[in-house]
């Protein structure tokens, strides 16, 4: 029997194969594939927005304090305070937005507390210090528990702006006054030179206006945020948002949507809102994959499994959860449609990505840092696929949380730095941006295993396509654990001239990159023969591809 590694060999070398059952065949010319996949060129969804492209990183064990800020007087390799190689490598990816500075500490931050000489900034209690995930080891009088609020306002913004990304900030509605939130737009925004707070932004090395667009009010204010109900969350929202200061930047205000499948927290918040939620530019969704004890708890902490030792049901299992962001995305939008008939409020998933169990964290103060192997890479391409599908619908995605921590693009720690799988599948998929999201249909058989003795199934591929002049982009994720699938693709409307394919596959599922193994995984980059509009792929088990389809 050939094996999986000898498959992918043959892959590499070019052969074409064709599995049959225990053994891998080689393919033979116009041979039927089981598997079916029909771009239809000609049936636009949506313009994919960048901003799907996009990061979150808080004030969260390794995120800031080593993963990012290495302080200017490091021997690490660093611009003004910032991590280089972390920027450099981001910037390949074209992040979209990155949010800041929480999740959960959001709304426990006085912005004021990262603002003047450094010297002179409060040392303050992070929001995570009880958290019951420390792990033993940790040291626990660091900058990740006692912060020095060396990166504030000016060291974010510029962080993004050597990535190449738009800042968006979360504002605090649980514990400053509403005054506050306008303050820091103040501090932000206000013209060179005008006000008292934007002499203070100049003292601080950022004369010109940071013009921040995209702000937070709140965050998850069901949980950490408040425990609001929706409609006190709604009264709340609206005192934070009437006359917030503009400066002629277009603000985009983004409410604290629903925590996953929590319908009732749209529909209330958004029936009190009534006709005036449209000046709210978008409603941030939260879902997370944590859940892979199929079905046996619903404990927060009993029902994550290992992120790096998991069985075939668990993997699976992940990807279930992954899979619900389609029926979350869709259930909400329709809630919110309800109200605000023509959609001027657009959907946000500015929190997504997997959360294992503590254990595999990649050093000991990176509190909830968690490996990531090729399954977590699966799990990336298919959300990211999820949200093109609904380019109409989604205006934002930031995968959570950037480095060291949970489903990250980066491990960084002293001078130490790699990226993970997940990474390569942003840099795979940053060609998506900015493109037209095209209706595309799956036509292949289901992915069957067993859900807790159960026969059940997932999608055998899924994916998305999308147009930019003549560049056809198709992305794929094969969740199966041993199933290659031969697939048929047609451009209905157009005609191929060449293709070009990088996939992301290992040998081993669990397969994942470290400080002292760096390139375990890695994208590979073939040319695929092809003729007319249709072209045979094989999608290899657990991997993710993205085909450039250039039209004749
Ligand atoms: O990303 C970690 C935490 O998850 C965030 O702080 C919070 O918003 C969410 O519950």
């Amino acid at each position: 029997m050939t094996s999986r590694r000898q498959f992918l060999q043959a892959a590499a070398a070019g052969t074409a194969w064709l599995v049959s059952r225990n053994s891998v065949l080689p393919a033979m010319a116009g041979q039927t594939a089981e598997s079916r996949i029909d771009v239809l060129l000609n049936e636009p969804v949506g313009v994919i927005a960048p901003e799907i492209y996009s990061h979150f990183v808080e004030h969260l064990g390794g995120v800031v304090y080593d993963g990012i800020w290495v302080g200017k007087d490091s021997k690490v390799p660093n611009i003004n305070g910032i991590r280089k190689q972390l920027v450099e490598a981001l910037a390949k990816t074209k992040p979209g937005v990155i949010r800041w500075p929480g999740g959960c500490f959001a709304d426990q931050y006085d912005w004021r507390d990262g603002i003047g000489p450094h010297r002179q900034r409060p040392q303050r209690t992070n929001f995570w210090v009880d958290a019951p995930e420390w792990p033993k080891n940790a040291r626990r009088d660091g900058p990740q528990v006692y912060d020095p609020n060396h990166f504030g306002t000016v060291e974010f913004a510029r962080f993004c702006k050597l990535a190449g990304a738009k800042p968006y900030f979360a504002a605090n509605l649980r514990s400053l006054p509403a005054q506050e939130f306008w303050r820091w737009v103040e501090y932000c925004n206000a013209p060179q030179g005008s006000a008292t707070l934007a002499r203070q932004r100049e003292a601080d090395g950022e004369a010109r206006p940071l013009n921040v667009e995209y702000w937070g009010v709140g965050n998850e204010s069901w949980g950490c945020g408040g425990n609001f109900a929706p409609e006190d969350y709604a009264i709340e929202y609206r005192r934070f948002s009437a006359w917030v200061p503009s400066y002629g930047v277009p603000l985009k205000l983004v409410g604290s949507g629903p925590n996953g499948d929590s319908y009732d927290w749209t529909s209330r918040f958004f029936g009190k809102m009534g006709g005036s939620v449209t000046s709210m530019w978008g409603w941030a969704l939260h879902h997370y994959a944590w859940n892979a004890s199929a079905g046996r708890t619903t404990n927060w902490f009993q029902g994550k499994r290992d992120a790096l030792s998991f069985n075939e049901e668990q993997h699976y299992e992940l990807l279930r959860e992954a899979n619900r962001m389609e029926e979350l995305i869709t259930k909400h939008w329709k809630l919110m449609g309800e109200v605000d008939r023509e959609h001027r409020v657009k959907l946000l998933v500015d929190e997504w990505g997997a959360w294992h169990a503590p254990g595999t964290e990649p050093f000991p103060e990176a509190l909830v840092g968690q490996q990531n192997t090729m399954r977590d890479a699966v799990l990336a391409g298919l959300s990211l696929d999820t949200f093109n599908r609904h380019a109409d619908k989604v205006a934002m995605a930031n995968v959570a949380q950037l480095v060291n921590c949970l489903h990250s693009l980066f491990f960084a720690h002293e001078d130490k730095f790699c990226v993970t799988p997940t990474y390569h599948v942003f840099a795979m998929y940053a060609a998506h941006q900015g493109a037209q999201s095209l209706r595309t249909e799956f036509s292949t058989p289901a992915q069957a295993y067993s859900r807790n003795g159960q026969p059940t199934s997932l999608p055998g591929l899924a994916g998305s396509a999308s147009i930019k002049g003549k560049q056809v982009m198709l992305t794929v994720t094969n969740q199966s654990l041993d199933q290659m699938r031969e697939t048929q693709i047609a451009l209905r409307g157009g005609t191929i001239k060449s293709v070009n394919a990088v996939t992301l596959v290992t040998d081993d599922v669990h397969a994942h990159n470290s400080f002292e193994m760096p390139n375990v995984v890695e994208p590979k980059t073939q040319a695929v023969s092809t003729q007319g509009s249709t072209l045979v792929h094989r999608f290899p088990p657990a991997s993710v591809t993205k085909l450039e389809i250039t039209l004749g």
